[in-house]
């Protein structure tokens, strides 16, 4: 059992107050999250923040970094490529090297040592790359070889990406084992548990969408053959790692990456409920465009839960009063912050204070060095 909490989703719609509360006591409430026992409602969102070493090798930074915000509930550690071909910008960590598993060893022992709880976001970005990030310099890898729309960071700069090819169906066996074996080095550097990265419009969501996905095999088509990776790959992990240690990201609504689907309620309900039975610990939900419009067209995010009993954590603009009524009214279990984290370390306690929240460096977000990323001030 993922949760031992109720989802009053699946019998009524409880009604909000007619002014939100600002008081953010109820996300202070620990939660049973799969195998993870949390003491708030607070997740750290995955944030790339392209500041590996080389190799793509966590640092000591990168724990200084992530133990600084051991204060949230569940720090869900940036998106890390699962195999070389996986990656899609400048430093990025990966997880499929002992020098990198040593580096996020040093990470979570940074995060336990501070009393946290941390799981990592595994990545395989398909074709938003480029040639120059691949191996031997190769075309990315897409389910069909279509181009994106979007630009990646490399060497040189900003760059349109690189047109793909498409994975041949011999190919994905393999695909699903680099996820396994991703899981089983996350849970060798000592995270609690993954999250597996189906949103955003990399690979897993180009599976999923039929703007991306024009596959005549098992795997695109119809609903249930664009749904089949995802479910093989969380299949893989949870029998990997357990269910109680494997989350699951998805973003039904967003454009990010260019992807987008004719029917993406069905979709992602039919998503929903494949997972369902497997028992994940948690499926964390971007509501509509990522760091963007929360609405840009109408979906019921409760017809999409319905099936699924473990917890449910949203994502995308919230703040302390909408995070607080958004749990107390049973829309969610819990509430990803990211940009918020990013300027404050101390988010957790700033929100149950109303304190005010240090402003955001856009100028920082991406590379570079401590400024920006480790110099956010606490509270005292
Ligand atoms: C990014 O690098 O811009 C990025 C990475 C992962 C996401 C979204 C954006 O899910």
């Amino acid at each position: 059992m993922a949760t031992h909490q109720e989802n009053p989703m699946n019998d009524s719609v409880a009604t909000p107050p007619a002014h939100a509360s600002t008081d953010t006591t109820v996300l202070f409430q620990p939660i049973q999250v799969g195998e993870l026992a949390l003491p708030n409602r607070l997740v750290m969102a995955p944030l790339t923040r392209n500041r590996a070493s080389a190799g793509n090798v966590p640092t000591e930074l990168n724990a200084t970094y992530y133990e600084q915000r051991a204060s949230a509930g569940l720090i869900i550690a940036e998106a890390t490529q699962i195999c070389p071909e996986g990656q899609g910008y400048i430093a990025t960590p990966g997880i499929h090297s002992a020098e990198q598993i040593a580096g996020w060893k040093k990470v979570t022992t940074a995060v336990h040592a501070k009393g946290g709880r941390i799981v990592l976001q595994l990545w395989h970005v398909g074709r938003i790359s480029h040639s120059s990030l691949q191996p031997g310099g190769k075309a990315p890898v897409a389910p069909s070889a279509i181009r994106a729309e979007a630009k990646t960071f490399v060497a040189e700069g900003f760059v349109d990406v690189s047109t793909p090819r498409a994975l041949e169906l011999a190919e994905i066996p393999a695909l699903i084992d680099s996820y396994r074996q991703a899981a089983a080095n996350a849970r060798a550097a000592g995270f609690d548990g993954v999250e597996v990265h189906a949103a955003n419009g990399y690979l897993i969501d180009q599976f999923l969408r039929d703007k991306s996905n024009h596959r005549t095999d098992a795997y695109g088509g119809s609903i249930e053959n664009r749904t089949q990776l995802l479910f093989e790959v969380c299949t893989a992990v949870a029998q990997e790692i357990g269910a109680g240690r494997t989350g699951v990201r998805l973003s039904p609504l967003t454009a990010f990456g260019d992807v987008a689907d004719s029917h993406p309620q069905a979709l992602f309900n039919r998503a929903v409920e494949r997972l369902a039975p497997l028992q994940l610990a948690y499926i964390h939900v971007i509501e509509g465009e990522t760091g963007g419009d929360r609405h840009p067209q109408p979906f019921d995010y409760a017809a999409m839960r319905k099936p699924f009993k473990g917890a449910w954590i949203v994502n995308n603009g919230y703040d302390g009063a909408s995070a607080a009524e958004v749990v107390s009214s049973g829309r969610a279990d819990l509430v990803a912050f990211g940009r918020p984290f990013i300027a404050n370390p101390d988010l957790p306690r700033r929100l149950r204070e109303g304190a005010p929240l240090n402003p955001l460096d856009g100028n920082t977000l991406y590379g570079g060095d401590a400024h920006g990323y480790t110099d956010y001030p606490a509270l005292d």
